[in-house]
């Protein structure tokens, strides 16, 4: 009897206590129009907005949880934005806006935790990516600490490393590739690119896996010794546009990043990419907008602080 009870209400306040879709609705109505407005309008000045929002969740989430610790930016070089496994990531600039318009709206209530992984939905949404509902209710972390993003999954990790660097965050194989297809959108450095195609058999070569009528185009794009600065599109043909056409590049040999090749090369993750162009198709096969949605809030779920754990910051970048 006793036992029945304790588990009774150590479920209530599980459920009082996890994430929940809507979880401003009464405390910040607008919490998530207000948020959705200032990404819509960083992404009309700006294009490259929304993937950069996109990759500034998984990094957020992959390093003590999605808890806004990458946003921490008070100087100090132990801060883990200054971790080398977050190169080139950016959007600060655009969650710092939303947070002013929701301090002004409804102060000390939204999370930049929550304002990140929102912003994550909307910017999958503006390139025509799939709707989804966000559970928040984040709370924001109080550490930075630059050695906590040394696992950070890097471009030159063999798939083993993947599986095992998502496998630590509770993401399968099936999330591992089905989160990598955000790189239908966005671009990357060639400074990424070095090791694919001039260096990989140890100083020398280029990346077998590319397809022949692929490589000449990446070379060019990315010249030995040119700009490391330079960018291309990271989903061949529609990289500005939320669509499996990055499955299908990874099939045929037209994947950009080493870590997306190498998801056709492992029994199990190719299984899964295949899954999507099986014979019954967009008809009856698994839907990948919709496993990408459904990973996506799994994600979004990752050591997560709740309750009165964390606090809501005044300012993203910095602890009050
Ligand atoms: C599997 C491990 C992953 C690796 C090794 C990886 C690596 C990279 C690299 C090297 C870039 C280029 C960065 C730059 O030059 O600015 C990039 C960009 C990007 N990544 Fe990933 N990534 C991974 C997983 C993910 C996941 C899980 C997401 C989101 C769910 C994601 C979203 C993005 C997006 C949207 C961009 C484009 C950023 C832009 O256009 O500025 N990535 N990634
Ligand atoms: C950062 O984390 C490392 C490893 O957990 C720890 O040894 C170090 O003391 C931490 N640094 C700060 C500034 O908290």
């Amino acid at each position: 009897m006793v036992p029945l009870l304790i588990l009774i209400l150590s479920c209530l306040i599980e459920v009082s206590q996890s994430l929940q879709v809507g979880f401003y609705a009464n405390t910040c109505p607008n919490a998530e129009s207000i948020v959705r407005r200032v990404v819509s309008e960083a992404a009309a000045s700006e294009p490259r907005i929304p993937p950069i929002l996109l990759r500034l969740h998984f990094h957020d989430c992959f390093v003590h949880g999605c808890d806004g610790s990458i946003l921490i930016d008070t100087g100090l070089v132990t801060e883990e934005n200054h971790a080398s496994g977050h190169d080139g990531v950016g959007g600060a600039d655009v969650i710092a806006r939303a947070k002013a318009e929701l301090e002004a709206a409804c102060p000390g209530i939204v999370s930049c935790a929550d304002i990140v992984a929102l912003a994550a939905r909307d910017a999958v949404v503006l390139t025509n990516g799939p709707m989804y509902e966000v559970p928040t209710g984040r709370r924001d972390g109080l550490v930075s600490n630059i050695s906590l993003a040394a696992d950070m999954p890097d471009v030159t990790d063999s798939i083993d490393t993947l599986k095992a660097k998502f496998l630590q965050k509770g993401l399968l194989e099936k999330e591992l590739v089905i989160l990598s297809s955000a790189h239908t959108i966005g671009t990357t450095a060639c400074f990424f690119m070095t090791k694919r195609l001039y260096e990989f058999f140890e100083g020398s070569g280029s990346d077998p896996s590319i397809n022949p009528e692929f490589l000449p185009e990446l070379k060019a794009a990315c010249p030995q010794g040119g700009n490391s600065n330079s960018r291309l599109p990271m989903d061949r043909g529609s990289g500005q546009t939320f669509d499996n056409q990055i499955l299908q590049n990874i099939r045929s040999g037209f994947a950009v990043l080493q870590t997306d090749a190498r998801l056709y090369e492992d029994a199990a993750t190719k299984t899964v990419v295949d899954s999507y162009f099986g014979l019954f198709g967009p008809f009856a096969g698994p839907s990948f907008e919709a496993d990408f949605a459904k990973a996506m809030v799994k994600m979004g779920k990752i050591g997560v602080l709740k309750g009165s754990n964390g606090e809501i910051r005044r300012v993203c970048s910095a602890f009050n």
